[in-house]
């Protein structure tokens, strides 16, 4: 770490941040052991969902657990391949199978008794994973299909934020391009076309004037840029301010709000060029004293938990709301109903609860008696990815220098787009890393981790320079 240790301050705990367990260390091996005497934790087999940076770091956090003594990831990648768990020293292993493939998850879930299944990605969750798993006497962690409509339908959230008074932009729903264009011409142009549908994180299109406009409705209704996702359309009015990520924890009657977080979704520095999946994230973004941000979640959180009340809404995961915090107060730009991606990368390497304790709470409708606890460090995820992301991009490029940043402390790299190809580490999707670390203050964990980033090389690795900025200006 370049940046000065703050050794003179009393507040500063030495040891603090290389007391962070990681999955591999024996370090971690001693906590664990420790916690085992005094709580005595079940064993339990777990199965994770995905195959991206989340999952990743949802495996290294479960890794921990001194619950777990089985871990699968279903697919995973090269990364998750390499975790190993805390209670057993034994590998997490990957299996060949795929995210959306339900039918094999649930016969591996009944084959190998599998004890808690954690869900990733959206698309798992739309299409009723959680509901399956359950038909068949499975305990999964993921909302149900119904309470999944929050993510698969814009429309649905954004009539149900309307109608149970959740700040939001002002927005129409429409299934005809000419009713589209007259709202669209009311705001004059400047809006958020979305395709209502899931559309891997792409199916937004920002436009600024009447013609914009016009066309980012052609495109998305006519000519079905976003497939069949795009048949109805939500227009909002296009607001301005501070983005931030917010998630909480819900359990169908409580929901704990995490730190807030910053994602980037553009692919170049200053918020310029495509939308991405996310480029990079922090924790905490400090846009909001410990006042506003109760403040803002009693405002969101406290009508929606109404809402799914009076709807018959059974909420047990975990719900992101997409939060703009403009000038007349925070407003909703969508809810996600999973943990964000990178969000996920630096919530988790701030998390010092038990996460397959916190899950279970999830599931059982316990969450009001646990207290969710987060480090005092600051924490930075900067994604790198391949050559051409969003757009096409090659794979299969060898990945050098993440044995290097193995041994560095505080510093994880999540794999997100890895995959093995002989003994190598190989690139095989758009992110591909997400180079996370976590220091005594945001500053100080944005130096070290581009002093990592700047270890790692494949042909055509692109990523932002700017990730935790806004914060520091
Ligand atoms: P969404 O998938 O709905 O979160 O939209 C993707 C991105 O588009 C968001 O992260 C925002 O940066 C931007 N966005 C969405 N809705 C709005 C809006 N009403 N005003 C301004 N920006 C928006
Ligand atoms: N961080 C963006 C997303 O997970 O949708």
């Amino acid at each position: 770490m370049t940046s000065a240790v703050p050794w003179s301050d009393p507040k500063f705990r030495p040891g603090y941040l290389t007391r962070t367990p990681t999955a591999n260390s024996a370090e971690s091996a001693g906590v664990t052991k420790a916690v085992k005497q005094r709580f005595n934790p079940r064993p339990m087999k777990v199965l994770v969902v995905g195959s991206g940076g989340r999952e990743h770091a949802l495996v290294w956090k479960l890794a921990q657990s001194p619950h777990v003594t089985q871990l699968w990831c279903a697919p995973g990648n090269a990364g998750i391949g390499k975790e190993r768990l805390a209670r057993t020293g034994g590998p997490v292993q990957c299996v060949n199978i795929g995210a959306e493939d339900l039918p094999k998850l649930v016969a591996f879930g009944l084959e190998q008794k599998v004890d808690l299944t954690v869900v990733g990605p959206d698309g798992a969750l739309a299409l009723g994973i959680v509901d399956l798993f359950q038909s068949r006497g499975l305990r999964i962690w993921g909302p149900n299909q119904h309470a999944a409509r929050f993510e698969s339908s814009k429309a649905f959230s954004q009539d149900f934020m309307q109608k149970h008074g959740i700040p939001t932009a002002k927005s129409g729903t429409f299934n005809n391009p000419v009713a589209a264009k007259h709202f669209a011409d009311s705001l004059g142009g400047r809006c958020a076309v979305k395709a209502d549908g899931l559309a891997l994180g792409k199916g937004v299109l920002l436009t600024g004037n009447v013609e914009e406009a016009g066309s980012a409705i052609d495109d998305i209704m006519v000519s079905k840029a976003f497939g069949a996702a795009g048949q109805r359309i939500v227009i909002q009015e296009l607001l301005e301010g501070m983005e931030i990520s917010l998630h909480a924890l819900c359990d169908g009657r409580t929901a704990k709000l995490f730190p807030p977080a910053q994602d980037h979704k553009r692919a170049l520095d200053g918020d310029q060029g495509l939308n991405t999946g996310g480029m990079g994230t922090y924790s905490p973004a400090p846009f909001l004293t410990d006042a506003e941000l109760a403040a803002v979640g009693r405002q969101i959180l406290e009508p929606w938990l109404k809402g799914c009340a009076t709807e018959g809404i059974d909420f047990h995961g975990l719900l992101y709301p997409g939060v703009m915090l403009t000038s007349a107060g925070p407003k909703v730009l969508e809810f996600n109903a999973r943990f964000g991606d990178p969000e996920t990368q630096v919530y988790l390497t701030r998390l010092e609860n038990d996460l397959v304790e916190l899950l279970e709470a999830s599931i059982d409708g316990t969450l009001d008696r646990i207290q969710l606890k987060w480090s005092e460090c600051a924490s930075v995820c900067v994604v790198m990815a391949s050559g051409g992301y969003p757009g096409n991009y090659p794979r299969g490029k060898i990945i050098y220098g993440l044995n290097e940043v193995e041994h560095l402390p505080n510093t994880k790299v999540f794999h997100a787009g890895t995959a093995m190809l002989g003994g190598d580490v190989v690139t095989s999707g758009g992110r591909v890393l997400g180079v996370t670390v976590w220091a005594e203050d945001l500053a100080a964990a944005k130096v070290a981790a581009y002093d990592a980033v700047a270890k790692i090389r494949f042909d055509g690795a692109h990523f932002r320079r700017d990730i935790a900025s806004k914060a520091l200006r």
